[in-house]
């Protein structure tokens, strides 16, 4: 039986049995449009039609497995990013801006994997051989047996992988390869996703792990690593300030492990070293204190780390106030300005607001909040916090306070650190806890009006 078509006016949804210049329900004319049922959409041979495939064994979740293999670099903080070593036969993206170190990370990594075992290739599709080699001198790495290669066409180094058989394939940078199937520039779109779909897919049959590098593009000339994270196991994100010597690894997504975790490293004349302590490191720029310096107790991953959030609070010359961010979340500011403003009178209004996070830590945190509302207000009274008290609480809209996850961890921290008080939300009571002194707050009113005599 033929389907009866259906028209609907496509200003207000309202469905007609058949076509009129006016909608009825509406008043618009010429919107009534004739709507194609979903069952008679496309030609029924572009279906995948009649012919049977083989049915596949489905298992029930309570089957157990063997977690999968996994080696360890030796390097701490790549491994607690990759969530406790590589896995055998994954596939990684790591991403990052041009220069921030993606090359050196690397190369090193694959010194420390072929020293642990593994057979390793290094494709560059970047600088020649001989470019690597000089880093790897300059490293003291070229003892490592790390086999190298400098090429684009992906045909090619399929063909050499297919016969060399390592362990794990770095490729630097996806960007740069070719597969010739596919009619379009490298570092396009489809150029990209083509080659990074043949490696996965390569790395997925042949039980190899892969490393993709790609680079991050603010110009959007180059896709960036973004069309591939959907096809790989896991994505981290090398980060950092091209100013500072502190670089940051974090995984933001992990088949393997846990996300959101990071490592720490130092960029240095001999490449990257490994930071196991970052709390210390990040504070060790600071001198006695000031106003609008505040010590956040922040998570990382599985780490607690202390981070201190400057603020800068200034008469604008301009109508429009600059509000201007570095490592935290702008929108995040616009609100804690907002709520400062709102629920404890305090304006700022005619004021421009600077904010930057210490080091070229990047921090995503809610329970930054209260550090963030702390320093505003320290800078803006020009009244410094005691040197030995760290920060921590999400703010709500309404004002209030909120506790936030692993307080005793970040309480511990603090305390190793050399400091001796917190200001946290009020799920704690007042006391001692981790051989800390805490002053709670259930509002912001309150904290404003007891630590800054203001409101
Ligand atoms: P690189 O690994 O080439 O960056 P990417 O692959 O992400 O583009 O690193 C480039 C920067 O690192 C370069 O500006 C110089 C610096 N660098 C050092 O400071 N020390 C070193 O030992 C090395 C190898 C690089
Ligand atoms: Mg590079």
């Amino acid at each position: 039986m033929a389907k009866k078509a259906i028209f609907k006016c496509s200003e207000c949804g309202a469905s007609y049995t058949k076509w009129s210049g006016r909608c009825d329900g509406c008043g618009a004319w010429n919107s009534i449009e004739e709507e194609v049922p979903l069952s008679t959409a496309g030609p029924a041979k572009k279906t995948l039609g009649a012919m049977k495939g083989r049915s596949i064994p489905l298992t029930d979740l309570g089957t157990t497995e063997a977690p999968p293999p996994r080696t360890m670099s030796g390097m701490s903080e790549l491994d607690r990013v990759l969530g406790g070593g590589l896995v055998d036969a994954s596939a990684i993206l790591v991403g990052g801006d041009p220069g921030i170190g993606k090359s050196t990370l690397l190369l090193q990594g694959a010194a420390r994997f072929a020293e642990a075992g593994l057979k390793v290739v290094y494709i560059s599709g970047e600088e020649a051989s001989a470019q690597v080699r000089m880093r790897a001198q300059r490293l003291g790495l070229s003892h490592a047996p790390v086999l190298l290669g400098a090429e684009t066409n992906l045909r090619d180094i399929l063909t050499t992988l297919e016969t060399e058989k390592p362990d794990l394939a770095i490729i630097d940078s996806i960007q740069t390869m070719w597969a010739d199937h596919v009619e379009s520039a490298p570092g396009s779109v489809s150029q990209v996703r083509a080659a990074a779909h043949e490696l996965t897919t390569f790395a997925k049959q042949r039980g190899m792990a892969v490393i993709l590098v790609g680079h991050v593009t603010k110009e959007g000339q180059i896709a960036g690593p973004r069309v591939v994270e959907h096809m790989v196991d896991t994505v981290l994100y090398f980060e950092g300030e091209r100013g500072h010597q502190f670089r940051i690894l974090r995984s933001v997504k992990n088949r393997f492990g846990p996300a959101d975790e990071i490592g720490v490293f130092e960029m240095t004349g001999g490449g990257l070293s490994e930071v196991s302590n970052p709390s210390a490191l990040f504070l060790s720029e600071r001198g006695e204190p000031t106003p609008g310096s505040v010590v956040f107790s922040g998570i990382e991953g599985t780490r607690p780390v202390l981070v201190e959030m400057q603020a800068l609070v200034a008469p604008s010359p301009h109508s429009q106030p600059r509000r201007a961010v570095v490592g935290w979340d702008s929108a995040r500011l616009a609100m804690i300005l907002a709520v400062l403003e709102a629920r404890c009178g305090i304006a700022f209004a005619g004021l421009d607001v600077y904010l930057n996070v210490a080091g070229g830590m990047k921090i995503s945190e809610p329970a930054a909040d209260l550090a963030v509302a702390a320093a505003l207000l320290s800078a803006r009274e020009d009244a410094a916090l005691p040197k030995d008290t760290v920060v921590f609480g999400e703010i709500s809209l309404s004002g209030a306070i909120r506790p936030v996850g692993q307080t005793e961890n970040r309480l511990k921290e603090a305390q190793k650190l050399g400091f001796s008080t917190a200001i946290v939300p009020n799920a704690k009571k007042d006391g001692d806890t981790a051989g800390m002194q805490t002053r709670t707050f259930a509002d912001l009113t309150g904290f404003v009006g007891d630590i800054f005599g203001a409101g």
